[in-house]
């Protein structure tokens, strides 16, 4: 059942129950006041003969008596079963009543009187031998106050109404609504595939409609980020393959025209066609990791000595690259990371040490520690990076403006700084450069330090 509905149900019982509440309290007051005329009359009635004798006595003008019985009405029932009042009220007509038979000996019973209107509460008694009179007096006043009664519940039911109205009215236009508009966000957004960027006006803050109108925007931006991302990630990649492929093709098509006539031609064609298919396949591992990169929780935390790490680095890099120094600044210290992804890292940055400077230069690979982190450092000698590129150098498939100059080096695919970032921020750490144009460049990361709380 929805929530209005359960709200409008919960108001209308509310009222309800009240109303019938009200109902009872006028009745119970009701029959209160009606006890307390049926027990004088029955004090009245308590000696029949005497009543009789005393109403007479009033008829006939016995001022004391008649001061008695002001309000109290006495009639002999005759033998046609008509009254023949003896006495009755100084206020008001004469209320006769109209006896339907049955009354005799009863308790105190509620009568109709003659011509109507008001009503009686009567007594029959039976004086002397076979005498019976009727002693009744008037419920006007009973009914005069239960209509009152009556009157003033009804109001106070109203207002209930009304105060119940505009708390349902205040709960549906800050509660019900807001949830409601929200819904049909979500449903618009499942409609469209999540191509149509929705918002929601999320209202007051304060509120939880409110909290959940900011969830409900936040989570569509992230969506449609998310989504943008992926577009850009897939065109990227496919614009990445698209070269190789198309050099892939050309040779083929060449080769179908008959233009690689020579066994010359052919072998060269294959190690050129060898060569594009290897960058493609390195561009889809790298791809790969990247998305890989993107669960966190697929790492295999450890604690990892960097001092070793880097030793072995330079070891590495040193049979490479003999004609070059290579120094290592390190101190005995330890990060949480997975090892193999901060040997990727750090071998990418090596690399691209290697790539960007010349054969002669000197690469120094470094660690320190600062508070709860380490920070790693490889620093090179070689072009630098252009101040207009050292913002994008980490982007995904972003290639510097002189990418392959001074060397003639192999041009890359632009995901190696990107995949070092991504293993960064897998691991909660953070990432930089400092470079000058021909003066050289540090790359550095910071990963949280092992047994150092944060
Ligand atoms: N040590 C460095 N010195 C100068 N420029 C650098 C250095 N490292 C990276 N760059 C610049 O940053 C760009 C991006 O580097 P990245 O490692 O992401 O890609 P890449 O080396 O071109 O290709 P890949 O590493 O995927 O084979 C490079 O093209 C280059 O212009
Ligand atoms: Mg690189």
């Amino acid at each position: 059942m929805s929530l209005r509905r359960r709200l409008l149900l919960a108001a209308t019982g509310l009222l309800v129950v009240v109303a019938l509440a009200f109902l009872g309290v006028a009745l119970a007051q009701r029959a209160s006041l009606t006890a307390q005329l049926d027990d004088r009359l029955e004090s009245l009635t308590a000696n029949g003969a005497a009543l009789v004798t005393v109403a007479n006595r009033a008829d006939a003008g016995n001022a004391a008596a008649a001061s008695l019985l002001t309000d109290v009405y006495v009639g002999v029932v005759r033998a046609d079963g008509g009254l023949t009042t003896v006495l009755a009220p100084d206020a008001g007509p004469s209320p006769v009543p109209v006896l339907i038979g049955g009354e005799a000996g009863a308790g105190p019973v509620t009568r109709a009187v003659a011509g109507g209107g008001a009503r009686v509460r009567l007594v029959v008694l039976t004086v002397g031998a076979r005498r019976s009179v009727v002693v009744a007096v008037s419920m006007s006043g009973v009914e005069a106050s239960f209509r009152r009664l009556l009157l003033s519940l009804g109001l106070a039911w109203l207002a209930t109404a009304l105060v119940t109205l505009l708390v349902a009215g205040w709960v549906e236009r800050l509660g019900l609504r807001p949830i409601a508009r929200i819904t049909a966000a979500a449903e618009h957004v499942t409609a469209t595939g999540g191509r149509a960027p929705v918002r929601v006006d999320a209202g007051d803050p304060g509120t939880e409609a409110g909290r959940l109108g900011s969830a409900f925007n936040a989570m569509v931006a992230t969506t449609a980020a998310g989504q943008e991302e992926l577009r850009r990630f897939v065109a990227d990649a496919s614009h990445e393959l698209r070269t190789p492929l198309t050099t892939l093709r050309g040779y083929s098509s060449l080769y179908a025209a008959g233009g690689l006539g020579t066994a010359a031609q052919v072998a060269d064609a294959m190690a050129r066609i060898n060569a594009e298919a290897s960058r493609m396949g390195r561009i889809v591992d790298d791809l790969l990791d990247l998305t890989a990169l993107g669960d966190p929780a697929a790492l295999e935390l450890r604690a990892v000595d960097v001092g070793i790490e880097l030793e072995h680095l330079a070891a590495d890099l040193r049979v490479r690259e003999p004609g070059r120094t290579v120094r290592v600044r390190s101190v005995s210290a330890r990060v949480v990371a997975d090892p193999d992804r901060l040997r990727q890292a750090l071998t990418a940055l090596v690399a691209n040490a290697v790539k960007y400077s010349a054969d002669a230069t000197p690469i120094d690979l470094a660690a320190e520690v600062g508070g709860a982190v380490v920070r790693l450092q490889v620093t090179d000698r070689g072009r630098g990076i252009a101040a207009e590129d050292l913002p994008r150098v980490f982007d995904r498939f972003y290639r510097g403006h002189e990418a392959g100059a001074p060397r003639d080096v192999a041009r890359g695919s632009g995901l190696g700084l990107a995949i070092v970032a991504a293993i960064v921020s897998a691991h909660g750490g953070r990432y930089g450069v400092d470079s000058a144009p021909r003066a050289g460049s540090t790359f550095w990361i910071e990963l949280p330090a092992a047994g150092v709380a944060s």
